[in-house]
């Protein structure tokens, strides 16, 4: 079975059921460019029902935390789709983030964002710019499960799945390929991570394979995003992970030209959220002057997601014989190559006019054109053979001789159960560690089987439940403070756990 995400073109009968919309206004200079947009979508056509939902500032100072009316989320169920300008988020506590509540709440796993230059019209520094950053949008580091765990130590868990990894870099491929794009880049830091990030490395190896027409890449998210910065017309889709994917998407924003251009979709199995991605901002609000260009390039994504290319084309096309024509909104003015500053309505109402018109130098859009559909396969859940040989004990100790714990503990009688190793922010401290390493006050001791190492290389020897219980037991027994522990498992044979720096 397969969810279809993006539906074959097909031409809009005249007797279809408009689409419904689910749409939020936003705070700022939302209201504004939201507007303006819906303007042009009706100008355009486009065959859509709106309703209007309740979600932002006024959402979270009416008390509801998350910044969401609970009667939107009956609207957003009934719906499928979101059209969300942008919102303010107040400061101060208890205001979660109302973006990564929506995506993780409505399974919005992919968020994928179109940067393009338009030269000569906009300025920019890279005239050929044209990459779609495709980022993992649920899981990650923005899990958001952190910890204190002692006095000097905090930790956020990196989550990072399969399904999830599976999910993405299929979207990627799939996406390239309906767009007719011809190289994904994954960026990931596996030299370092290499269980999380070398896992989204290796299912992107493996899924690149189901796609030969496409040419496919990996590099370092550090020099990639170097890349991204320095030459950024040498890329064409970028998938990567949640923060690596939240950071180079504004940086390709940014050298893109305006933060005010680019719009964004966040793609579920069942719900899709299409908004500009930049913010609320409050420093213009009320004026009359922001770009509404960000949220239209949205919308134009929501027209070809819901079937309605044509009309996507048609009011892209628009768009792009209005910045030929040189009538800009102040972001984008630049004297050589403006003829005129326009406000808000003024630029919409020459994308109006321009309705049926297509670009003379820009290249046209053709949504239209593109093979129509991307599918993603339902995740089957693979069964290995999975073997516990050890764990990882994590000890709140003031202390700061490592040979000293590391005696102590080798001195108890553990069930059948040997230290291994201990580590402090994951480097070996003992047996023969360093006097150089600076030692904080949270040590990981690594127990696994007392019995010798299985004649396979890099395997371990079966250890069971109720040796790491009493191990736990012992050690409260003799004083030493557990904040928390960690199986140790094979999968198939295959190590489910690093090595100390060091070991
Ligand atoms: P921002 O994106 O609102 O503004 C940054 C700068 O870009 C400002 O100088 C602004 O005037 C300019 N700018 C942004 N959009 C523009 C447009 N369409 N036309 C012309 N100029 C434009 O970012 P900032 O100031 O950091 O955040 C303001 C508020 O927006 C905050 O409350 C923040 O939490 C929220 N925000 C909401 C987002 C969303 O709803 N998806 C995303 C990012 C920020
Ligand atoms: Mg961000």
């Amino acid at each position: 079975m397969s969810t279809q995400l993006l539906h074959e073109k097909k031409r809009i009968k005249e007797n279809e059921n408009p689409t419904k919309i689910a749409i939020a206004k936003g705070d700022g200079i939302g209201p504004e460019i939201m507007d303006v947009v819906l303007k042009i979508l009706e100008a355009a056509g486009a065959n859509i029902e709106t309703e209007f939902i309740e979600l932002g500032e006024k959402s979270y100072l009416s008390g509801h935390t998350s910044g969401i009316h609970p009667s939107a989320w009956e609207t957003i169920k009934k719906n499928k789709i979101i059209f969300k300008a942008p919102i303010t988020t107040p400061q101060g506590k208890g205001y979660k983030s109302l973006n990564v509540t929506l995506r993780k709440s409505l399974g919005l796993f992919a968020n994928v964002r179109p940067v393009q230059a338009y030269s000569p019209y906009v300025s920019t520094h890279f005239p050929n710019l044209d990459v779609v950053i495709i980022r993992e949008n649920e899981e990650d580091l923005y899990a958001g499960i952190e910890h204190r765990q002692t006095q000097d130590v905090y930790q956020c868990l990196k989550l990072i799945t399969r399904p999830g990894c599976e999910k993405i870099i299929r979207y990627a491929f799939e996406y390239a390929k309906a767009y007719g794009r011809k190289k994904v880049t994954c960026m990931v830091k596996d030299n370092i991570m290499k269980i999380t990030d070398g896992l989204f490395h290796s299912v992107f190896k493996e899924i690149a394979k189901e796609y030969p027409n496409i040419k496919s890449s990996s590099q370092i998210i550090d020099i990639g995003s170097a890349r991204l910065a320095a030459n950024p017309e040498s890329y064409d889709v970028i998938v990567t992970t949640n923060l690596y994917g939240d950071i180079i998407s504004d940086i390709a924003a940014e050298i893109g030209g305006s933060v005010g251009m680019c719009g964004s979709a966040n793609i579920g199995n069942k719900v899709a959220m299409f908004e500009a991605i930049h913010g609320s901002a409050p420093d213009i609000a009320g004026k009359g002057i922001a770009n509404p260009s960000g949220l239209l390039n949205a919308a134009i994504s929501m027209l070809a997601h819901i079937d309605q290319s044509n009309i996507a084309d048609k009011i892209k096309n628009a768009w792009l014989t209005t910045l030929e024509q040189g009538y800009h909104t102040i972001d984008i003015y630049d004297k050589n190559h403006s003829k005129e500053i326009v406000s808000t309505v003024d630029f919409t109402e020459r994308i109006i006019q321009n309705l049926g018109k297509e670009p003379e130098n820009l290249e046209k859009s053709d949504l239209s054109n593109g093979s129509g559909s991307i599918s993603i396969p339902e995740y089957k859940r693979q069964k290995q053979n999975k073997k516990l040989v050890g764990v990882d004990v994590f000890i709140d100790w003031q202390g700061n001789d490592a040979n000293f714990i590391g005696q102590e503990l080798s001195s108890l009688d553990l069930y059948k159960m040997k230290l291994k190793m201990i580590t402090n922010r994951g480097v070996k401290v003992f047996p023969n560690g360093m006097d150089e390493t600076y030692c904080t006050d949270h040590w990981r001791c690594r127990f696994i089987s007392e019995e010798t190492i299985t004649s396979k290389k890099d395997s371990y020897n079966k250890v069971i439940s109720e040796q790491i219980i009493s191990l736990l037991f012992k050690l409260h027994e003799n004083g030493f403070d557990v904040i928390k522990t960690e199986n140790l498992y094979e999968f198939d044979e295959i190590r489910g756990f690093s090595l100390g720096q060091g070991e």
